[in-house]
């Protein structure tokens, strides 16, 4: 232990995170921050310029409205879009409340430096209603950018892993600070906090992928967020939301490549192996899900249950027309054989973009497969599940609304009293989350993402300044909080000798065995892609059993150097974050999001019963988790809306 330094620090706002949302909450922290001596600090696991589910680059902008423009949509018509797609299950006010804003974001984007795709008169070029072109490879290194220059090099530490937050040893349900270590040096870190802003994204390899063995790693989402959103909020008390809300992203099989340029940009068709189009053909089969079959689009999920469908008869493989949409969208020039090459080769050269912009190893799978899109048809696959609450989906923490739009349900603040609500507060005082981590608030993408990390630290300071009280933290359990942060060093050094070979132990459990025991029981018990997404009462709680012996064995972790120590606490959040998904499937007593999650013991749609939030708490006291459901209120009159 004494090689590793105690590093105490103290901050008003602790920003946890560095990608989308936290720099959003950095920019807009430092500016309310600046004159009112208040101190801001952004701890992430990762270096910004590259961290978060935007590292690679994007080639859109999913969320831009467009406001007051031409051909624009209001707020009212985003909070219409998101309710349905996601079968009515949506917190309005803050989808409402990142459609009234959203744009200044994107605004803000292109200012510093993003180049954003224009057409002859100077207008963005739309992918879909709601998407915008980028040239997005730095898409991440420009956010960044800003954010650093706000905040500062000296309020920033970079590769420090943030593993619990503490609470006050004063003040009931208050946020204090957190404890972490960095991945780097030999440095572990205390530090104090009036607010924190939970911005740590979502959650991959909590089941188990479709790629094993060689190609371990490569998923959908990118192998860097691990649930510590999730698993610190719960850990602490907080509320959860949805959390059975998983993903389950239409892919280009294998590679992973993003599907909405070719549907939306390319007008292209997916169709099962035979040509028949399944949107068309299957129109009967997502009938039990009105009013929000009839909605258009067709909601994510059940798109995903019409594909799932050809694949389970036996019509697979499921093809994405590439050749086709391309012929279509050049037949236009037929008449003009220069023009109609230009436009062939233009078309080919954006195929080719929109994967090396955000989704780089589906460009060397086409390469290595001899695929060329302007020729053949690619295969398209419903991969496996990822926790995303900004995506198509919206787990996340129990979070409260914007005060002008949220009703009494949806908003509190210090103390339950309701005249000074916090916007993007969770349930624990001075606790605030945005991103994914914020649920029941689908489609916030990148830049709704960016957006809610500004509306919660503008919260967050506002709650600085009503509580500006020094956390109450008890120093002197610093060495009892190191020992627990980097036990499995010690745990792996005390029986290493034991084996001849590292990775088999009976004193420890190295990080990846660990992994892939949960993605075992995640995949087989809770309906992963071996049981095409589908699972039972029975089978949830025999999965909950094994999770219960996999959670002892926690304490059995082991690591070889600090790398291993990040991956081990990883997976430890992971754990967590499966649990509350479990506990949540398990809750959930009917089937609403087809596509994403089966329950085959209750098959249908229950509005009645189910048109509800699901919220689970663990209590810190008696480490139950407990269950409970609010109603949704249709605060626009969309749901069902054709
Ligand atoms: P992230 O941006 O992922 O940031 C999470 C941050 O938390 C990272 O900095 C990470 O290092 C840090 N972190 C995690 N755990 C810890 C810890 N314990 N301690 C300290 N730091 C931690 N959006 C679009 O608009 N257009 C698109 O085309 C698009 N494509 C996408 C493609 C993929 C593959 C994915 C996964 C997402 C895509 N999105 C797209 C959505 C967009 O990336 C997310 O909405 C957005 O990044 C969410 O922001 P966030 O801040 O919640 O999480
Ligand atoms: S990405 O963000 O990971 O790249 P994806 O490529 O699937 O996602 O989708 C980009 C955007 O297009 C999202 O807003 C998604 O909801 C939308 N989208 C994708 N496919 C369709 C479709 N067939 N119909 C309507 N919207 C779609």
């Amino acid at each position: 232990m004494e090689q590793f330094e105690t590093v105490e620090m103290s901050t008003d706002l602790l920003i946890i995170g560095g990608g989308m949302s936290a720099c959003g909450a950095a920019v807009e922290a430092v500016h309310w921050a600046k004159d009112r001596n208040i101190k801001v600090l952004l701890v992430d696991k990762a270096a910004m310029d590259r961290s978060g589910a935007v590292a690679m680059g994007l080639s859109a902008i999913n969320t831009y409205l467009g406001v007051g423009k031409e051909g624009g949509n209001s707020p009212e018509e985003f909070v219409d879009y998101v309710v349905n797609d996601q079968m009515g299950v949506i917190r309005q006010d803050l989808v409402y409340d990142i459609g009234r804003h959203v744009d200044s974001s994107v605004h803000l984007f292109e200012k510093w430096g993003l180049p954003i795709w224009k057409d002859e008169e100077g207008n963005y070029v739309h992918e879909g209603r709601w998407q915008i072109m980028i040239n997005g490879e730095s898409y991440k290194f420009i956010v960044a950018e800003a954010a650093k220059n706000a905040l500062g090099m000296d309020n920033i530490l970079e590769r420090v892993f943030i593993v619990k937050l503490l609470m006050d040893e004063k003040r009931p349900n208050t946020i204090a600070g957190a404890v972490g270590f960095s991945v780097r040096e030999n440095q572990f870190y205390v530090i104090k906090a009036k607010a924190i802003i939970m911005c740590c994204g979502g959650a991959v390899h909590i089941f188990r992928p479709r790629s094993v063995g060689e190609g371990m790693g490569r998923t959908w989402y990118p192998p860097w967020n691990a649930g510590s959103n999730y698993a610190m909020i719960a850990q602490v008390g907080g509320k959860l939301t949805q959390m059975e809300s998983r993903f389950i992203p239409t892919r280009f099989k294998d590679g992973y490549g993003p599907v909405g340029a070719w549907f939306l940009l390319f007008k292209s068709r997916a169709t099962n192996a035979f040509g028949e189009n399944y949107i068309e053909t299957r129109v009967e089969e997502i009938k039990p899900w009105e009013p929000y079959a009839s909605h258009k689009p067709v909601p994510t999920p059940l798109r995903n249950h019409q594909m799932i469908l050809e694949m389970v008869e036996g019509k697979g493989p499921v093809y994405m027309r590439t050749e086709e949409a391309i012929a279509n969208l050049a037949a236009e020039y037929k008449d003009d054989p220069k023009m109609f090459k230009k436009k062939l080769k233009e078309l080919e050269s954006e195929a080719w973009e929109d994967f090396l912009d955000m989704t780089i190893s589906q460009a060397l799978l086409w390469a290595a497969t001899n695929i060329q899109p302007e020729k053949q048809s690619s295969e398209i696959q419903a991969s496996e599940p990822y926790f995303i609450g900004s995506h198509a989906s919206c787990s996340g923490a129990w979070c409260s609304g914007p005060a002008d739009i949220a009703p009494d349900e949806y908003k509190w603040g210090y103390d339950g009293d309701k005249s000074v609500t916090y916007n993007r507060m969770t349930t624990v005082n001075g606790l605030f989350a945005a991103g994914d981590g914020c649920g029941g608030n689908a489609h916030k993408f990148s830049s709704g993402s960016h957006t809610e990390g500004r509306i919660a630290a503008k919260a967050a300071i506002k709650y600085i300044l009503n509580h500006n009280e020094e956390p109450a933290i008890d120093m002197s359990k610093a060495d009892e909080w190191k020992a627990e942060i980097y036990k499995p060093l010690k745990t792996y050094e005390e029986g290493k000798s034991l084996t001849v070979t590292d990775d088999i132990n009976p004193n420890y459990i190295l990080p990846k065995m660990f992994l892939f025991r949960l993605n075992k029981i995640m995949d087989e018990y809770v309906g992963g892609t071996s049981y095409w997404f589908a699972t039972n009462e029975k089978m949830l709680e025999k999965g909950l059993e094994y999770l219960e012996m996999l959670k002892e064995d926690s304490e059995k972790l082991g690591a070889r150097d600090l790398h291993e120590l990040m991956r081990a606490w990883e997976n430890y959040h992971r754990l967590w974050t499966a649990e509350a998904h479990l506990r949540h499937v398990l809750y959930r007593q009917e089937t609403r999001y087809p596509g994403y999650l089966y329950r085959s013991d209750y098959k249908g749609l229950d509005e009645e019963n189910w048109l509800a939030f699901t919220i689970s708490r663990y209590n810190p006291e008696t480490g139950e988790w407990e269950m409970s459901k609010v109603p949704v209120i249709d605060i626009f009159g969309v749901i069902g809306k054709k």
